[in-house]
């Protein structure tokens, strides 16, 4: 999952090339490269380790011409080093191209080469497209792509430049995203749409199987047999601003403070009066909706956590079964599916490789799919019957933090519509619960408020070597999240637990000042999590406690207490996800960790 960007006009290559590629870091960032072709000669730049390293090099020596390809890299074969970086060219130096996704028959095809003389410079499986496009190379770049993307297994979006055609970049996507961008005397071709957005907003997104040429003044798009195609241009519409920090230290306290706002924008787009609007790319019918016979939610990561809160939401307000799964098992193990399901899929990129196969299998038996997604015009937008949107604008950071409360949100609001459809909520109960989603906004706001007391709480815990996430009911998948959150960005070993499970087991590890974070608010098993957090006290944990305000027995319980205000048990975890949220930031901050740019991860998981 590494980030492409290429650009055709007249600004200085170098500039465009390397802005496109810090909007794009959040994709991989072990190693980056550009090169662009001037007076017959293809110059390569390429370098391990932060784009930084990369600017540097050009500063001394930049690039030559008005046409270039640019990468910045999360590895999947080849270790990050600077012959493993992309730009990866041909044996002739003739071809170069940047690729973003996997070669999986590269084993194979580099054997042949290999017999064919052919000289390898890097263990990358990228290297070998390089080499067969040159191989195929006649004096037609389309040609010899088409030629050379017909022999390619797995996913693989490139962009190519050649010294023999110095006026065009060809681009193919297959598997992984790539969305051009329309500009004034240029184009450009990215990954994601924040690489484009300097420059333009008026965009092409392309499907698999798509080859773009990209030349000064036009674009044009051919299917797998060369055939000229036609492609629906959009403009997006989101700020400048949107993808700043705006005065933040970093993208994922921006957007942990934009939660409050992302939910108000919500609430005011989807709630009308005592009805729902999901959008206009949500189609099913109330008939349809009704005679479901059971969910089954597949995603990854916080998405996953997300989809776990949802089981909880639409088995108590519209009591349908619902099963959760993990994408990448649930593609490979062949999921039952009888009866009338609906599968969803629920992605914050709508990029991932293992929920997108996922849907796929899903679709393959004719299974009505729904997702969720944020980013919109993206593969499992597209591919799904349905989508509701996240609208929680462009989510930077790697840490998923926005995107989870928004999808909690889509999910309470769509089984609280499930419920209405199938009779199993009544009005004034829908509209209760729709006055208490109304009341979310102010208190989030004042949860952000306290941030300080979370960051003082962080400093006792900062050097901790290991955590404990317990809760029960809807909020065993909110620890989950709260664990998942601590582990990715401060590299701190954090496992969530349902509470009950612990004296089966993972007490074993409690020991004399072992931190266990408890997420005790006022529910339907408050009592149990006291008797849980009491198990923990007396084997001497140090119990950090999540409750609800007023609530004097937690205060004398946890070693530290933070409280959010009073709320139902099911509209919980969108309030504890906040705390859990900075407390992981602060701590990761206090470790001095890269905390948008967290080591081995990448914001959009598109290889599987
Ligand atoms: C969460 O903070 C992580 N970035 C990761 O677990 C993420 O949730 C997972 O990769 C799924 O991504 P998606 O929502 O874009 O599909």
């Amino acid at each position: 999952m590494c980030g492409i960007v290429g650009y055709i006009g007249d600004k200085d290559i170098n500039s465009v090339l390397m802005a496109g590629l810090w909007r794009l870091e959040y994709r991989g960032y072990d190693s980056s490269g550009v090169a662009s072709v001037m007076d017959g000669d293809m110059d390569v730049r390429k370098v391990k380790g932060r784009l930084m390293n990369l600017q540097e090099r050009l500063a001394d020596k930049p690039l030559l011409g008005n046409i270039g390809i640019g990468h910045t890299r999360w590895a999947t074969h080849g270790e990050p080093s600077d012959q493993n970086a992309h730009p990866q060219v041909g044996c002739k130096n003739q071809i170069a191209l940047v690729h973003n996704g996997i070669v999986e028959n590269y084993y194979t095809l580099k054997e042949e080469l290999l017999k064919r003389k052919h000289f390898f410079k890097s263990n990358t499986d990228t290297e070998v497209i390089a080499h067969l496009i040159e191989e195929n190379y006649n004096g037609n770049l389309k040609e010899s792509v088409l030629k050379t993307v017909s022999r390619l297994e797995g996913s693989y979006a490139i962009a190519v430049i050649c010294t023999e055609e110095p006026d065009k970049i060809v681009v193919y996507r297959y598997g992984s995203p790539l969305i051009v961008g329309i500009g004034k005397n240029e184009n450009l071709v990215a990954s994601d749409i924040p690489a484009l957005l300097d420059h333009t907003k008026d965009i092409i997104t392309m499907n698999d199987g798509e080859l773009g040429i990209m030349q000064k003044n036009k674009v044009e798009f051919f299917n797998n047999e060369g055939k000229k195609i036609t492609k629906e241009k959009r403009t997006i519409k989101w700020s400048a601003e949107s993808i700043e920090k705006v005065g933040f230290p970093h993208y994922m306290l921006k957007e942990i403070h934009e939660q409050p706002k992302v939910i108000q924008d919500n609430i005011d787009l989807k709630i009308k009066g005592k009805e729902f609007n999901f959008g206009e790319n949500f189609g099913f019918s109330p008939k349809e909706l009704a005679n479901l016979s059971h969910i089954i939610i597949q995603a990854c990561g916080t998405s996953w956590h997300a989809g776990y809160i949802g089981k909880y939401l639409f088995e108590d307000f519209a009591r349908i079964r619902t099963e959760i799964d993990i994408s990448s098992e649930f593609r490979y193990r062949n999921p039952i599916m009888d009866g009338e399901p609906l599968v969803m899929a629920i992605t914050q990129s709508g990029e991932t490789a293992d929920t997108l196969a996922g849907l796929r299998e899903a679709k393959a038996k004719f299974i009505k799919i729904l997702s969720l997604v944020n980013v919109r015009g993206s593969t499992i937008a597209r591919e799904s019957d349905s989508t509701i949107y996240l609208d929680a604008g462009p989510e930077i950071g790697v840490a998923s933090t926005k995107a989870f409360t928004s999808q909690i949100f889509q999910l309470y609001l769509f089984s609280l519509y499930l419920s209405k459809l199938k009779w199993t909520l009544n009005d004034s109960e829908i509209n209760k619960k729709i006055k208490e989603i109304k009341a979310l906004p102010k208190k989030m706001n004042k949860i952000l408020e306290k941030e300080n007391q979370i960051q003082e709480m962080a400093k006792k815990f900062k050097d901790s070597k290991d955590f404990m996430f317990i809760g029960r009911g809807i909020n065993y998948p909110t620890a989950l999240e709260g664990a998942l959150k601590l582990k990715e960005i401060s590299y701190i070993h954090a496992t969530g637990y349902p509470a009950g499970e612990m004296k089966h087991g993972p007490i074993a590890l409690i020991s004399e000042g072992s931190p266990v974070v408890a997420i005790a608010t006022k529910s339907s098993v408050y009592d149990k999590m006291l008797s849980n957090i009491e198990e923990l006290k007396s084997r001497k944990a140090r119990v950090i406690v999540i409750g609800t305000e007023g609530d004097k027995i937690i205060k004398k319980l946890g070693s530290d207490v933070f409280y959010i205000p009073e709320c139902t048990e099911n509209l919980s975890p969108i309030l504890v996800s906040i705390p859990l949220q900075l407390f992981a930031y602060h701590i990761a901050v206090l470790n001095g960790r890269d905390v948008d740019r967290p080591r081995n991860l990448a914001k959009s998981v598109t290889v599987e």
